[in-house]
């Protein structure tokens, strides 16, 4: 049933060994496990530009990005915490995704959402709870139960190996719980009624 559901993964930092992209990575392992298709966009090898209202036609990278997240039936976040919320470069990207307002359905519309953020400390849920601003922004949907991977540096190690296999586990149940919900999405709304909640959505939105 899961086999056709496609899951992005978004984020990590722009460091070579990043704990918030290897968590990432074992959340999409979580989702594979029940056979849907995965696939990372890297911000590192991303390298996307500077999202810039006066300039904004997506080169190669924005296009990617944009295209994958729009492909895709669930997406995970992952950030790592920067004084206290999210990262420039998962903002930035995030940006990128108002020129998916014009589409039809547009931006994120009843996409599913997993949270997960790496800290050095124990505040990672801030990050999150940011992620989630922008994840109701953005028209889609938070699955309730998140990740904020605290001490990343004791539960990754130098090379960005999992230490923790109570994380592990988390992080996988994340993967797994984000298909779950997708799959609701995809197989329990009747086309027409979607294309009405979509056109009064749009309605209150123009008023
Ligand atoms: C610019 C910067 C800001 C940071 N701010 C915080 C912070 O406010 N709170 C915290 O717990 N850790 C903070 N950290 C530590 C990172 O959250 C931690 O190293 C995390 O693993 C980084 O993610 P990454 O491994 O994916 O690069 C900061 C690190 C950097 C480089």
């Amino acid at each position: 049933m899961a086999g056709t559901l496609k899951v992005v993964g978004l984020g990590g930092s722009l460091a070579r060994i990043s704990r918030s992209r290897a968590a990432l990575r074992k959340v999409l392992d979580g989702a594979e496990a029940t056979g849907a298709d995965t696939e990372l966009l890297d911000l590192r090898e991303l390298g996307l530009p500077m999202y810039n209202p006066d300039d904004d036609e997506p080169g190669e990278s924005a296009t990617r990005l944009i295209e994958s997240c729009y492909a895709a039936d669930g997406l995970v976040w992952s950030s790592p915490l920067y004084q206290g919320t999210i990262s420039g470069a998962l903002k930035n990207a995030l940006d990128w995704l108002h020129l998916l307002g014009s589409r039809e359905p547009s931006y994120l519309h009843d996409k599913v959402i997993g949270l997960i953020s790496a800290a050095g400390g124990t505040q990672g849920l801030q990050a999150i709870n940011t992620m989630e601003f922008a994840t109701r922004a953005l028209r889609g949907w938070a699955v309730p139960y998140v990740v904020p991977v605290a001490s990343a540096a004791r539960v990754f190690d130098a090379e960005g190996r999992i230490q923790d296999q109570a994380v592990e586990f988390q992080l996988e149940t994340l993967g797994r719980e984000v298909v779950r919900v997708a799959e609701r999405f995809v197989t329990h709304e009747p086309a027409d009624h979607a294309a009405e909640c979509q056109r009064a959505a749009e309605r209150v939105a123009a008023a």
